[in-house]
């Protein structure tokens, strides 16, 4: 029987090969668990622009509206710098994010033992590091209207707006009190409220919603001082709430905390469905890095983690997720290091198959 339905939209760049990893252990899943997946793939991002001359086909929007869970490789390149900014690669994505509405997008900053000594920080400030970045995915500054370049007199003026109703801050707010009750309770709320009143009205909701989680110790910060905070003492935060632009930087920062882009996964999350399951997409924090596509070089760990996460949120096999992530723990344990992962003396880098070997082999030996 099957356990669930999955579109798999590879994209561009390392896209597709780390994607193929995923596909290995969805197969493994299905051959040793008993859990079968249906699986569907389609174009997204620039391969779906060079086939349709657009970044998302409205076939595969209707295909991603219609299953439990999407995962996404990676969109754009060079190849595509030069198009209009309608048709962008990214645009394929952004239009996935608002037509699910997908306002939920967390973010894990976990740092694996193995890997301490990568991150530019002293190894003692990020040894054990375990936080989660919820940046609201589906508004603010990325959507708000008016926004274009207009002429004013004789010159150009480049504008966007940053827009947050009471909703949208409320909905985003809760998600992250839930976590943060699954979690350690602790939950920081970023805006910049001294110059912006959207911050102002961002503030005084997530105070509001935080009368209905007691449990949880609410603090606020503003983005600045928070940017500097996380790479100060970054163990200091449990779960960060924040918007869409500031999340997207923020979520930079803590990613690279850990030491490589290529480790981080991420959820992006919906209202529920009719089958109770939230409307979801699942992708890496990394983009297509089109510098080394097609080389065999490129970390699949953060796409194979996003893929636990959609057993732990989609599919609710929490347990499974936790295997998963097991074993990728193990073979960084064991050494093995992707090229974005040398520094170690005598260490020679493995493909991203032969990392995708290990973590299969790491799942056997789970059994
Ligand atoms: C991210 C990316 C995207 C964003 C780009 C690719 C549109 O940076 O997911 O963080 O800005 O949201
Ligand atoms: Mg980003």
């Amino acid at each position: 029987m099957s356990v669930g339905s999955i579109l798999i939209l590879p994209g561009d760049g390392i896209g597709p090969e780390v994607m193929a990893e995923v596909r290995r252990i969805i197969d493994w899943y299905a051959d040793k668990r008993d859990l079968s997946f249906d699986v569907s793939e389609d174009l997204v991002g620039g391969a779906a622009y060079d086939k349709h001359g657009v970044p998302l086909a409205d076939e595969t929007m209707a295909k991603a509206q219609e299953v439990d869970a999407v995962l996404l490789g990676a969109v754009g390149g060079p190849k595509y710098d030069d198009l209009d900014f309608s048709v962008k690669p990214e645009r394929g994505l952004l239009r996935l994010r608002k037509e699910m509405d997908l306002f939920s997008n967390l973010r894990p900053a976990q740092c694996f033992d193995a890997l301490a000594h990568f991150s530019s920080l002293k190894e003692e400030v990020i040894a054990g590091l375990d936080i989660m970045i919820v940046r609201e995915l589906t508004s603010g500054v990325y959507f708000g209207e008016p926004r274009g370049i207009f002429e004013e007199g004789n010159e150009r003026v480049g504008i966007n707006t940053q827009r947050y109703t009471e909703s949208e801050i409320d909905r985003v707010a809760r998600s992250a009190f839930e976590l943060a009750m699954k979690r350690d309770k602790r939950l920081c709320s970023m805006e910049k409220a001294n110059v912006m009143e959207s911050g102002i009205l961002w503030r005084e909701i997530v105070t509001e919603v935080a009368r209905d989680y007691p449990e949880v110790e609410l603090s606020h910060m503003y983005a600045d001082a928070g940017a500097m905070q996380l790479t100060r003492w970054p163990k200091q935060f449990d779960v960060i709430v924040t918007d869409n632009l500031f999340g997207d930087i923020l979520s930079d920062v803590a990613a690279m905390l850990t030491g490589s882009l290529g480790m981080l996964p991420s959820a992006s999350l919906g209202a529920p469905m009719e089958n109770g399951r939230p409307k979801a997409l699942y992708e890496p924090v990394h983009g297509s890095a089109p510098d080394i596509a097609g080389q065999g070089k490129a970390n699949p760990i953060a796409c194979i983690t996003s893929f636990a996460m959609a057993l732990r949120y989609s599919f609710d096999l929490g347990e499974e997720a936790d295997r998963l992530e097991a074993a990728v723990e193990t073979v960084l344990a064991d050494g093995k290091r992707t090229a974005d992962l040398l520094g170690d003396e005598g260490v020679t880098p493995v493909s991203t198959s032969d990392m995708g070997d290990a973590i299969l082999a790491a799942l056997d030996a789970s059994l």
